[in-house]
């Protein structure tokens, strides 16, 4: 059974914190959200992926989201920090988890994030608990999907909203790719856009909008191969040949998949009706 430390973005966690001792921070010195955003939004887009959710879904102060997969714990801290909305940052990874805690407190943006460590298929809250659930290239980890969905319908309220960027399947992937997708991006789920869509209209939602982002992303990751390949002698000074060597294997190994065709995302948006189908 393949880990999720397979997929090589996931090692090395503590980089961050040297692309900060670049722009002369210590590991204790306050930090903005801005200053972090070049380095802990781990999704294609940046903080202009995180613009787009919270125009969506109207992100405010009054409101309670909770964002599943939560990386560094970037896109949390962005939105609480833009909006004054509540957000639960939920990551499986213990690493991941405690780097995002640090750089959250070091923002002075504990009120606004409660950073949890764990699985969701194992996260209890009461139902009706969030406004919001949203996540960024997280879901495709994630096995059992339809239980996954009934979660999310049951931790929202009524009315609530979901959000998510995610990787989908194109065509026929052999089992060859499968494996390769697996090792490579930790890809578990891997669903068709129209299954997709499907599959949230089963767990009790009404899809507002499903987007292809496919060719955007194909060559976003082309993009970014080509800009780390040319400043690889920068990224060695900083980070060591380990990391170096990690990065552009995980950036090589998304680019070919891209480019197979076979690989493709998607940005949707639902509501929840009033019960599952
Ligand atoms: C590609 S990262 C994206 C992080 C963040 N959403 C962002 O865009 O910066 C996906 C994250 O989902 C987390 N994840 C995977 N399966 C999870 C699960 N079952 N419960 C919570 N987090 C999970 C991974 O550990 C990883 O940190």
């Amino acid at each position: 059974m393949t880990e999720i430390k397979s997929m090589k973005l996931y090692t090395h966690v503590q980089r961050i914190y040297r692309e900060l001792g670049e722009l002369g921070k210590t590991i204790e010195d306050p930090l903005d959200v801005d200053e972090l955003s070049a380095f802990d939004q781990l999704h294609y887009h940046g903080t202009d992926a995180l613009d787009v959710a919270m125009a969506l879904l109207g992100a405010d102060a009054g409101q309670r989201w909770l964002e599943i997969g939560s990386g560094l714990g970037g896109p949390a801290r962005y939105i609480a920090a833009r909006s004054g909305t509540h957000v639960t940052a939920l990551e499986l990874q213990r690493d991941q988890h405690e780097v995002a805690c640090s750089l959250t407190a070091r923002c002075g943006l504990n009120n606004r994030v409660e950073h949890v460590c764990g699985d969701f298929m194992q996260y209890n809250r009461e139902p009706g608990s969030f406004d919001a659930i949203v996540s960024w290239l997280a879901l495709y980890h994630i096995p059992e999907r339809a239980r996954l969905l009934e979660k999310c319908h049951r931790l929202l309220k009524p009315g609530g909203r979901f959000y998510t960027e995610d990787l989908t399947a194109r065509g026929d992937i052999d089992e060859a790719q499968r494996a390769l997708l697996e090792r490579d991006l930790y890809a578990i789920t891997l669903p068709h856009i129209t299954e997709y869509r499907k599959d949230l209209e089963n767990a009790g939602f009404e899809v507002e909008m499903c987007q292809s982002m496919s060719s955007d992303w194909a060559e976003f990751v082309r993009v970014r191969l080509a800009a780390f390949r040319r400043d690889r002698a920068r990224h060695l000074r900083v980070h060591g040949e380990a990391a170096v060597t990690a990065l552009t294997d995980f950036y090589s190994a998304v680019n070919r998949h891209f480019q197979s065709g076979k690989l493709g995302g998607l940005r949707l948006c639902a509501s929840k009706l009033g019960t599952a189908r």
